[in-house]
């Protein structure tokens, strides 16, 4: 098998906007390979075209050996593309256990179904087993508007694990999180199985060194640099990057 996630000079323009610029990218199965890179860098314009919320201007993506740059969203999602936004997308007015049934139900559908009343005892199990993965088991019943800002972050990973994917995209998992509610979501993420491939966007180099095999660093809707966790921190062109403005 070939790579997880393969791009091909990829690019994207909005208008006379450049995004995204000639990006070539191999994520091998199993990687944990973290992008960093100021705001206005690209890195969501990347998730959104490797996504499937819009095409690429120029290049190919390719999953799983798959050629997807024309394909739409939903089938990514059917063959286990995960994501999370940067922005929470949660159902604010459900309980934790109802809006995993809905991601679960949408997963198998291929489309979002609204309500979890009638759902199947089997679905229901999963819902339970996906709470307990993502440490909420003991707020499966709470309403997500009384969750707590780290919480919301673990629903939404549960959510993204509904569709079983092959490959997790995760936007900035760790943003707004106090510095008390980090270690939890660390300690998920490196518990996630490596038959999920994990691609996740984060400014905290805390987060991400620790939890990556690989690092891209993206500036102007490029790639700057690429290099293993230990070597990113002393390389010039990140410090240059990091020191040079403000991020977050
Ligand atoms: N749908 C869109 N239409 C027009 N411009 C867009 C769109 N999406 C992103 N952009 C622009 O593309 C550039 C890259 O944005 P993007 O959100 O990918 O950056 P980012 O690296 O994720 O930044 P941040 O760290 O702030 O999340 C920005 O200038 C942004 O305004
Ligand atoms: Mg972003």
């Amino acid at each position: 098998m070939g790579n997880a996630l393969e791009l091909q000079d990829v690019g994207r323009r909005f208008g006379a906007l450049h995004a995204v610029k000639g990006v070539s990218l191999k994520v091998p199965p199993g990687q944990r390979h973290a992008i960093l890179g100021p705001n206005g860098a690209g890195k969501t314009t990347l998730f959104n075209l490797v996504c499937g919320d819009f095409p690429p201007t120029s290049g190919q993506i390719i999953a799983f050996g798959e050629d997807l740059t024309r394909r739409p969203a939903l089938h990514r999602a059917r063959i286990g593309i995960g994501r999370t936004y940067q922005t929470s997308l949660l159902f604010t007015g459900l309980s934790v256990l109802d809006n995993l049934l809905v991601a679960i139900r949408g997963a198998r559908k291929g489309r979002f179904s609204m309500l979890p009343s009638g759902a199947g005892g089997e679905d229901v199990t999963r819902a339970r087993e996906l709470a307990e993965r993502v440490r909420l088991a003991h707020r499966a019943d709470a309403e997500v508007a009384t969750l707590s800002h780290g919480q919301r972050r673990q629903l939404e990973l549960g959510m993204a694990l509904a569709c079983q994917p092959r490959l997790l995209m995760l936007d900035e998992p760790a943003a707004g999180l106090s510095p008390a509610e980090r270690p939890e979501l660390n300690q998920m993420l490196k518990d996630l199985p490596r038959d999920i491939t994990l691609i996740l966007i984060e400014h905290d180099m805390d987060v991400a060194l620790p939890i990556s095999d690989m690092v891209t660093v993206m500036k102007d809707g490029e790639i700057v640099v690429q290099e293993t966790p230990d070597k990113i921190t002393s390389n010039p062109v990140v410090n240059r990057i990091y020191l040079g403005q403000g991020h977050g």
